[in-house]
């Protein structure tokens, strides 16, 4: 397995182009099942997690191509509605297949997604927003067995927690079932904006993603056209977090800046200066960060929780304490033990984490524990004196195209063993 050889306290400076998303690119490939016809998705980044996606449609009977970062899938010939045990492990996200699927075929057959890295993350939403269109479901084992024998219905849907896999499942169920559907409360992340756009371009008929409440007037069929994915609001502000850690200075780019508006002011309390230009944004890091008071993880538009782990690796050498608080994930304070390894000084109490800046990390032998601790753990190595050997860098692979090539050349030393 390979590792990640860090050292650090480089500068880092230039420009760094940021890859197509991965959380649109899972569900927008499994859109694509949909139209059982031949769709071309463009700028779909070239991850683990996109590779997972790619053989479940392929294990279905679509064919598809690869071609850097475009991807053709034609779903004419699929002809599976379950998904082995071992293809669903591959990546938590397959329970996305589970509205396409029954969508499709009106029957779908997998297992639990399983355990996951940020603590339990149950799909109770899920199965009562496909219960609600019309979906018999059965649970025994850890396998779950669905069909719709009276086919699909639109359905007025209350969410109790803007859930972004349940809100994304309901859509791709609902843009064809028989009916109007109404989701409220759905989740408002920019990747459901991007899935919306996309089932739209195929013919769906969708208004209000992005705002509270999503409507999907269902249609007949949809058929297989181009789509290009928007870009990844995380791995960018990763760059960012990078960038800021070593008093750099860096033209983050290709990116939508509005996507990153609760992450922006961040920067700016940490003594960065944030420029706006276009489709790119320039970081000017200060020296020495400034402790950010209070940071608490929310549902779009509020801060994400999956820019924690970089931002708070970061922030673990800033000018005096802050406070972080993780409400999305049980368990998503992982990468502070690495942090701590490294010389961070940080106080974990249940969801809230107290991060006293030290002056300064330093190298060390740690493993990532998830995708985007594993960022945390880049981000800390780029600003540590001396060598950051990173193992289990598999998670980090599920989220980053090519982490070292980028960091390098805007002057990172960081090599893959
Ligand atoms: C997606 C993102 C992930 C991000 C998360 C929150 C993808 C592929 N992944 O994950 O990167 O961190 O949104 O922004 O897009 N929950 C339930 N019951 C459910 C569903 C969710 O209780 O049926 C809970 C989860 O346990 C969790 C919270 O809701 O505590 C958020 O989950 P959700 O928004 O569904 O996240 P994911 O779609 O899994």
């Amino acid at each position: 397995m390979s590792k990640l050889i860090i050292e650090g306290r480089r500068r880092l400076s230039g420009k760094v182009e940021v890859q197509g998303a991965k959380n649109s690119a899972l569900p927008i490939l499994a859109a694509t099942l949909l139209t059982g016809d031949s769709s071309v998705i463009h700028n779909c980044p070239d991850l683990t997690d996109v590779k997972s996606t790619l053989n479940i449609l392929r294990y279905m009977g679509c064919y598809v191509k690869q071609d850097v970062n475009t991807v053709f899938v034609d779903s004419r010939e699929a002809d599976k509605c379950d998904i082995p045990d071992e293809l669903m492990h591959a990546m938590r996200s397959s329970i996305i297949f589970l509205g396409p699927l029954i969508a499709r075929f009106g029957c779908a057959k997998l297992t639990y997604p399983g355990g996951c890295e940020l603590g339990p993350r149950p799909i109770d939403l899920h199965l009562m927003a496909l219960r609600l269109l019309g979906v018999e479901i059965s649970e025994q084992h850890g396998v779950i067995e669905c069909s719709a024998p009276h086919g699909l219905h639109g359905a007025k849907i209350a969410l109790s927690f803007p859930s972004v896999g349940a809100t994304e499942n309901i859509m791709l169920a609902a843009c064809v079932a028989d009916g109007t559907t109404i989701i409220t409360n759905a989740a408002r992340e920019p990747e459901i904006c991007d899935l919306a756009d996309c089932l739209n371009s195929f013919g769906a008929r969708i208004s209000g993603a992005g705002e509270g409440t999503v409507i999907i007037d269902g249609v007949e069929s949809l058929r297989g056209t181009m789509h290009t994915i928007i870009p990844d609001r995380i791995a960018a502000a990763t760059y960012m977090a990078a960038a800021a850690a070593t008093g750099g200075s860096v033209i983050v780019d290709r990116i939508i800046p509005s996507h990153l508006n609760s992450i922006i002011p961040i920067f700016e309390e940490s003594g960065c200066t944030v420029t706006q230009k276009g489709n790119s944004i320039l970081l000017d890091a200060p020296s020495r960060l400034d402790a950010v008071n209070f940071i608490r993880t929310m549902p779009f538009p509020g801060f994400p929780t999956d820019a924690q782990p970089p931002i708070m690796a970061m922030l673990s050498t800033a000018k005096g304490t802050g406070i972080f608080v993780e409400n999305i994930f049980e368990n998503r304070y992982k990468h502070v033990c690495g942090l701590e390894r490294m010389g961070a000084r940080i106080h974990l109490e249940g969801k809230v984490a107290v991060v006293e800046g030290v002056p300064e990390l330093y190298g060390a032998r740690v493993a990532a524990t998830d995708l985007r601790g594993g960022a945390a753990l880049v981000v800390a190595g780029l600003c540590a004196h001396g060598i950051t050997e990173i193992s289990d860098v598999n998670f980090i692979e599920r989220g980053y195209e090519n982490i070292e090539l980028a960091l390098t050349e805007i002057g990172a030393s960081i090599k893959r063993l």
